[in-house]
């Protein structure tokens, strides 16, 4: 299955297409460059002769902050050199995350300390790389990562965090950790069978849309939450068998009437009243999977409220269960979770919505410049899908 989304009247209609999306195999009439040893050492380069510059642009972090904008400047600074162990990664598109700003704001390590990079992953060519490295990859592979500092022009990573895809194409992009994240939390902590039903938030959003194709998969009713009739319809498209527009239906209302026996497993990323919301649609021995808490992420805490007293005793009452789930703690499962993700995206079973920003005011995010719009349009939930920033043609001049 896969979904084409038009531009109709400045609106997204979202239409079947039998067949599928498949990846064509990139690497068809992709020339490759030779390596050449400019070191003689330790590094690898293909500078000579390429058009890497010797500067290039990139976000960083230059004060802690919640609001992206105040905590980032765009900055020029010298392309690096990999180290022997690692690639220099020309990026052609980068991956926006809810949690882009809890980084800003030191909420990840609180002892790193501006000057830092930003930006959890990217999907590119390989344009250098050191000598070990070099045992496994070429200059012109092309490669996706989930790796700091993503948000430049060219980004260093260790080799053995590239993930080797077929084809630069966004939709690669959207599994390194919106996929992922949901793969791995439904597989590990979901426990799903069969005509359970499942509750998603955020369903619309760049996790969200692979939670709910997921727990479709696993031969659930899907129940997922939006803000927006647009956003309903391309949830119907992915296989949600109940969209929600929590803002012109009640939520509360209609879970009680619909779900009276509640739901067996929520995957919840927005926190706050949804939480407790969700808490108490649990069905007895239901699972919530806390994947985030994003109407929270903005304030100066990050942390919305809930109504943790009467947590225990609802708990108890249905012997349910609350389990956080964070990605970083079970990289053990995410090679065989981005295999799988590739092979289904393959398939043509596994849809990867990327909004690139063509319908944000400004227009497409292209270029560094735009991932200030780009986390506002996430923010503002506008996004249909994973909001992904393109990296346009000042950076696309290689002879790669
Ligand atoms: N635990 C992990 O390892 C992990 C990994 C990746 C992501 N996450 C979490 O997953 C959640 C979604 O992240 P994402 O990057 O995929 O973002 P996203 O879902 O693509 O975008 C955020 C969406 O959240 C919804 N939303 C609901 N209440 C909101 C509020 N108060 N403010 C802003 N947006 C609100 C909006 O859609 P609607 O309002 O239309 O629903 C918005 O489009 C976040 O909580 C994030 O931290 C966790």
């Amino acid at each position: 299955m896969s979904t084409s989304c038009i531009l109709r009247n400045g609106r997204r209609v979202f239409a079947l297409i039998s067949g599928g999306r498949r990846g064509t195999c990139a690497l068809c009439g992709v020339q490759r460059r030779f390596i050449i040893d400019l070191s003689y050492s330790t590094h690898f380069m293909d500078f000579k002769g390429s058009s890497i510059p010797s500067s290039m642009k990139k976000l960083m972090v230059t004060k802690l902050s919640q609001h992206f904008r105040d905590a980032v400047a765009l900055q020029t600074v010298p392309v690096p050199t990999p180290g022997d162990g690692e690639l220099l990664v020309r990026n052609r598109f980068v991956g926006i995350n809810a949690s882009d700003i809890n980084y800003t704001a030191g909420r990840y390590d609180p002892t790193k300390k501006p000057p830092f990079e930003v930006g959890f992953e990217g999907i590119g060519e390989v344009v250098g790389l050191g000598l070990s490295a070099s045992s496994r990859h070429a200059v012109g592979d092309t490669v996706a990562y989930f790796s700091d500092g993503a948000f430049a022009e060219y980004t260093l990573i260790p080799a053995q965090k590239s993930v080797p895809v077929p084809a630069v194409k966004p939709e690669f992009l959207t599994l390194l950790v919106s996929g992922a994240t949901a793969y791995i939390a439904i597989k590990r902590l979901g426990d799903l069978a069969p005509g359970q039903t499942v509750l998603v938030t955020a369903a619309a959003g760049g996790t969200g849309q692979f939670a709910v194709q997921f727990a479709k998969q696993a031969g659930c009713h899907v129940v997922g939450t939006c803000s927006s009739n647009e956003k309903a319809g391309f949830l119907k498209v992915i296989g949600c068998d109940r969209p929600i527009v929590y803002k012109s239906e009640d939520l509360a209302a209609t879970m009680r009437k619909e779900y009276p026996q509640g739901v067996d497993v929520v995957y919840e990323s927005v926190g706050g009243a949804t939480f407790d919301l969700a808490v108490n649609c649990l069905a007895n021995k239901g699972r919530l999977i806390i994947i985030g808490f994003i109407s929270g992420y903005q304030t100066a805490s990050g942390i919305p409220t809930i109504r943790g007293g009467t947590l225990p005793v609802k708990l108890l009452q249905k012997s349910a269960g609350v389990r956080g789930f964070f990605l970083p703690h079970f990289l053990e499962d995410y090679k065989e979770a981005i295999g799988n993700m590739m092979r289904l995206f393959a398939e043509g079973k596994l849809l990867c919505e990327v909004d690139c920003g063509d319908l944000a005011p400004e227009g497409r995010f292209v270029g560094l410049e735009s991932a200030f719009r780009a986390v506002d349009y996430l923010y503002a939930g506008k996004n249909v899908g994973k909001v992904v920033v393109e990296l346009g043609s000042s950076t696309l001049d290689s002879k790669l």
